[in-house]
């Protein structure tokens, strides 16, 4: 590769999860400490990462096609930018990368990118650079102050996974479970507040697996890390996700019945409903034993919002089996929910399982596990209907004097009236669609 001129604008583009739109935020503000500022809208980046997600169908396929994108426009445009490959399939696919995809300069896994700097001195050389290390702790060490501004922002405390359920990636993609120390989170969090956030939701991939030491010595788990938090003035609400259910602790349990900035809501994916299906997926759980977890979050905040996430068509899964799962969705009755096909994932124990089902299976299936999805969200979202609750605005609506915020139960509000960015209002919960409510405001908030 020849030499390139240093780039001075970047654009950093984030696929996945919540945690990678964090780790993009946070690659942006390395580039940001070295000089380099964020692309205008419109304007072609000099830099570009790719910060991809590799938990399920093509994914590594779309990042080629994106490649092949940039280095056109970049042709259109007369200039040829520099492209960095960073997240899960930087991870996995390191090396297929650059053997496949000469206009890239740099691949770097999720552990590795505050090393993005030096890799970026390299590619300027002409020199191309890959790192997938998995030295976790040192990466948010080694990372600058946040810059990150607007009334909500994400904070990840923990990060990895030894679940190993036999569908997913996330355990080799992001390597073991490990937890950052309190003071360091509680250090980002005031400065996220001092920038103006008023909602923080804590990240993890198992995010109720966090253990740490608090200002006293006293070993928390996450409990003791939202009760702390929630002790910082200027933060409002504190969210968390993913959890799951074998890493519950009774104090989180309690928290929600107790600390009035924990929103009353959670994610708690399920993914299936026969018993024999979690066993062969090694959640470790059973449907029942999930049921009895939510009914004890239920009776310590009675209107707490429940989402989960679900896989249709996991090797083997019969009709019956697959009718269990509707089963325990009419159980529950979720207020939100994300399901996907199963999408064999190279590597994973179960990619090599007997009784892949066809795609049609499996299309049949998720939509009607949709169907009652979206009938549940709907009846939550009419359950709200007369409700006057906070509401979080978070942004301006389409029209002028409209805003959309967030409800407690993380639904989308939109109302009209006197507000400003980063307020929080009483709003009365007047109408309700499938995706959004819509408020009218009752009273401003003493600020
Ligand atoms: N750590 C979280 C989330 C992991 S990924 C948890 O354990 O719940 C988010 C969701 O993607 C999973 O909950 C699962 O529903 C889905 N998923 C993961 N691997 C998948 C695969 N191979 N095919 C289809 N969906 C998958
Ligand atoms: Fe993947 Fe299971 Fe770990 Fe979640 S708990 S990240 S689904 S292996
Ligand atoms: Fe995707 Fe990696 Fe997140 S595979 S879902 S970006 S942990």
């Amino acid at each position: 590769m020849k030499p390139q001129t240093r780039p001075q604008t970047y654009r950093v583009k984030s696929f996945g999860c919540q945690m990678n739109v964090y780790d993009g935020e946070r690659m942006g503000e390395l580039l940001a400490a070295r000089g380099i500022r964020p692309a205008g809208e419109g304007e072609e980046a000099d830099l570009v990462v790719l910060n991809t997600c590799h938990i399920r169908e093509k994914a590594a396929e779309k990042v080629y096609s994106d490649i092949g994108r940039l280095v056109k426009a970049g042709e259109e445009a007369g200039k040829k930018p520099m492209i960095a490959v960073a997240g899960c399939v930087a991870q996995a696919e390191g090396e297929e990368i650059m053997a496949r995809a000469p206009a890239v300069s740099m691949v770097v896994g999720p552990q590795a990118y505050h090393r993005l700097p030096e890799m970026l001195d390299k590619a300027t050389k002409g020199e191309r650079a890959t790192d997938t290390d998995m030295p976790a702790i040192a990466k948010f060490d080694a990372l600058p102050a946040r810059r990150k501004r607007g009334p909500t922002a994400f904070l990840t405390v923990q990060e990895g996974c030894d679940k190993f359920c036999t569908y997913c990636v996330v355990p080799y993609t992001r390597g073991a479970e490990i937890s950052r120390p309190f003071d360091d989170l509680v250090g980002e969090a005031r400065k996220l507040v001092e920038a103006g956030a008023k909602e923080i939701t804590l990240l993890g991939q198992n995010v109720n697996a966090w253990r740490g030491e608090d200002g006293r010595g006293r070993a928390v788990g996450l409990a003791g890390l939202i009760r702390a938090l929630a002790q910082v003035d200027g933060l409002e609400r504190i969210r968390y996700t993913t959890s799951h259910p074998n890493d519950m602790e009774d104090d989180l349990i309690a928290a929600h019945g107790e600390v009035d900035k924990l929103m009353p809501y959670l994610h708690l994916p399920v993914q299936a409903g026969s018993d024999r299906v979690l066993k062969a997926m090694n959640r470790q759980h059973t449907a029942e034993s999930y049921l009895k977890l939510l009914e004890r979050f239920r009776a310590a905040r009675p209107d707490i919002a429940l989402s989960g996430d679900f896989i249709v068509g996991f090797p083997g899964e019969s009709e019956a089996e697959f009718e269990e799962t509707l089963a325990l969705v009419d159980e529950v009755r979720y207020a939100h929910a994300f399901s996907f096909k199963y999408s064999p994932r190279p590597g994973t124990p179960a990619a090599t399982m007997a009784d892949q089902l066809p795609r049609e299976v499996m299309d049949d299936r998720l939509q009607r596990l949709q169907a009652r999805l979206n009938r549940d969200q709907l009846a939550f979202n009419r359950g709200t209907v007369g409700r006057t609750c906070d509401v979080l605005v978070e942004r301006r609506g389409k029209h002028a004097g409209q805003w959309l915020g967030k409800s407690p139960w993380l639904q989308s509000v939109w109302f009209e009236g006197e507000a400003e960015i980063g307020d929080v209002l009483r709003v009365e919960l007047a109408e309700a669609g499938p995706n959004s409510m819509r408020g009218v405001l009752r009273q401003a908030a003493l600020a």
